[in-house]
């Protein structure tokens, strides 16, 4: 199969980067196609530790293209920082391996101001976001104000964009209490980031149309997970785009018949950060032992990741919603030596049975988990690269989860390190 997509099927951080980092062995192009910096992928390869934000994981192989496709909102001055930093690692990128679609949005600073002014103002109602712009500049993606960057490359066309933009939020920021925007210090900082973005500008949607023809194998690597999917998850504590995997083909220009296999990223527990339901939340001595073991700290944010035990139905519904094929089943060492494991099979909600997620909101915040519990495990599992190596408790809990989610185990992830993983069935197989 030529083309795979990653996604991930809970709240995000489920592992994403260091399996598209691993599976990007097998490809030629690794491209993003949602989000932007408010992702956090962090790979670790030989004892070095690689933060990605913007740029896909594929980046840090040095001899893979790596695409940000038009369904990414883009903050120019942070991936001009974030290639400065990963350049100081050893890590080459150019021109010819990096390639940004010309009809990408950018995240302009007013973008990230409006995010963070909105959390702080509005206290009832926070969302609990990266506070980077996300949701601002998809507004004014959708709104048809954007800057995009194309328009960096015509100063003419610039100005009216700027412009554009600046009468919508100006006429915003006087509503919120903040001063206008410094229009002549906006275009000049555009100016200047301009001719370091421009040379990575191309058609996206015909580079990746030409390759696949060409029989080239492309990993679309995705951000966040499925649960914060714009309309599919738990909204409004979501995201501002959708996550699940038919945001590749639109994220990109690539047609949906293109997409061969879609792996899903599944945490073997549940994380969170941010506010927003979470049914199988945990506030005792095992949730803090869950984020203890598995440091669950954001990678973006530094924000403590809630914690929880593994939330079968919703795992179910995110592969139902992505067509999820197979999923890579990570953090599996971090169960290590509980007693008992829980997981939850469906939810209670005024004395009825739910085998899913209800849509509604007071409903999502008062549904009951209902739980199997299972036998742990003493023996460690950190770094075992053979499921023989498993211990049979181990194994009896992925078979479960496979059951459960209705979907089987493609690869397992035993640390943060690329080459533990033990690979199941090959997403890239024919
Ligand atoms: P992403 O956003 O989905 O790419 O995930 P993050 O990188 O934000 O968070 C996952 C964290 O878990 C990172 O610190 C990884 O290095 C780490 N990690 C990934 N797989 C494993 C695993 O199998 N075991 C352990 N212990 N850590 C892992
Ligand atoms: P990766 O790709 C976990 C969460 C934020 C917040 C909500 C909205 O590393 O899995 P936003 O800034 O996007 O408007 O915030 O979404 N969030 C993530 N949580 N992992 C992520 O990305 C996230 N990206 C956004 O915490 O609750
Ligand atoms: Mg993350």
């Amino acid at each position: 199969m030529a083309n795979v997509v990653v996604v991930g099927a809970q709240w995000g951080d489920e592992g994403k980067g260091k399996i598209v980092d691993w599976l990007s062995e097998r490809a030629d192009i690794v491209a993003r196609f949602q989000g932007g910096h408010n992702a956090g992928h962090t790979l670790v390869i030989d004892g070095a530790t690689y933060k990605l934000h913007a740029l896909p994981s594929g980046v840090v192989r040095g001899d893979k293209i790596s695409v940000i496709g038009n369904g990414v909102v883009l903050d120019p001055w942070h991936l001009v920082e974030e290639i400065a930093a990963l350049r100081g690692q050893g890590v080459t990128i150019t021109p010819e391996t990096l390639l940004i679609a010309e009809n990408t949005p950018l995240i302009l600073p007013i973008h990230g101001e409006l995010d963070r002014a909105r959390e702080a103002a509005i206290g009832v109602a926070r969302i609990g976001t990266t506070g980077r712009g996300i949701g601002p500049a998809y507004e004014d993606k959708v709104g048809r104000r954007s800057v995009r960057v194309a328009d960096l490359a015509d100063d003419a066309t610039l100005e009216l964009r700027v412009d554009r933009a600046l009468a919508h939020h100006d006429a915003l920021r006087r509503g919120l209490g903040l001063a206008p925007v410094d229009r002549d210090a906006l275009l000049a900082g555009l100016r200047e980031v301009a001719a370091e973005i421009l040379p990575y500008a191309a058609p996206v949607w015909k580079v990746l149309n030409d390759k696949r023809k060409a029989g080239k194998r492309i990993l679309f690597e995705g951000a966040q997970g499925a649960l914060l999917d714009i309309d599919f998850g738990t909204y409004p504590y979501v995201t501002s785009s959708n996550v699940i995997a038919g945001q590749a083909a639109t994220g990109t220009g690539i047609g949906p018949g293109s997409i061969d296999f879609v792996l899903g990223i599944v945490k073997a527990y549940t994380t969170r950060v941010g506010e927003g339901p979470f049914p199988t939340e945990l506030h005792d001595a095992d949730g803090q032992r869950l984020g203890e073991r598995g440091h669950e700290f954001g990678t973006t944010t530094g924000r403590q990741r809630r914690c929880g035990w593994f939330d079968a139905v919703l795992v179910r519904q995110s592969c139902a919603t992505s067509g999820i094929a197979g999923i890579a089943l990570t953090k599996l060492d971090v169960l290590d030596g509980f007693e008992r494991l829980r997981i939850c099979t469906g939810y209670e909600l005024d004395g009825e049975r739910l085998d899913y997620l209800p849509t509604a909101a007071d409903q999502q915040a008062r549904v009951t988990p209902v739980y199997e519990d299972l036998e742990g495990w003493q023996e460690s599992t950190a770094g075992a690269r053979r499921w023989a190596d498993l211990p049979a408790a181990a194994i009896k809990y992925v078979r479960r989860v496979e059951e459960l989610i209705e979907c089987p185990v493609a690869m397992l992830s035993t640390s943060p390190e690329r080459d533990d993983t033990i690979l199941v069935t090959d997403p890239f197989a024919d």
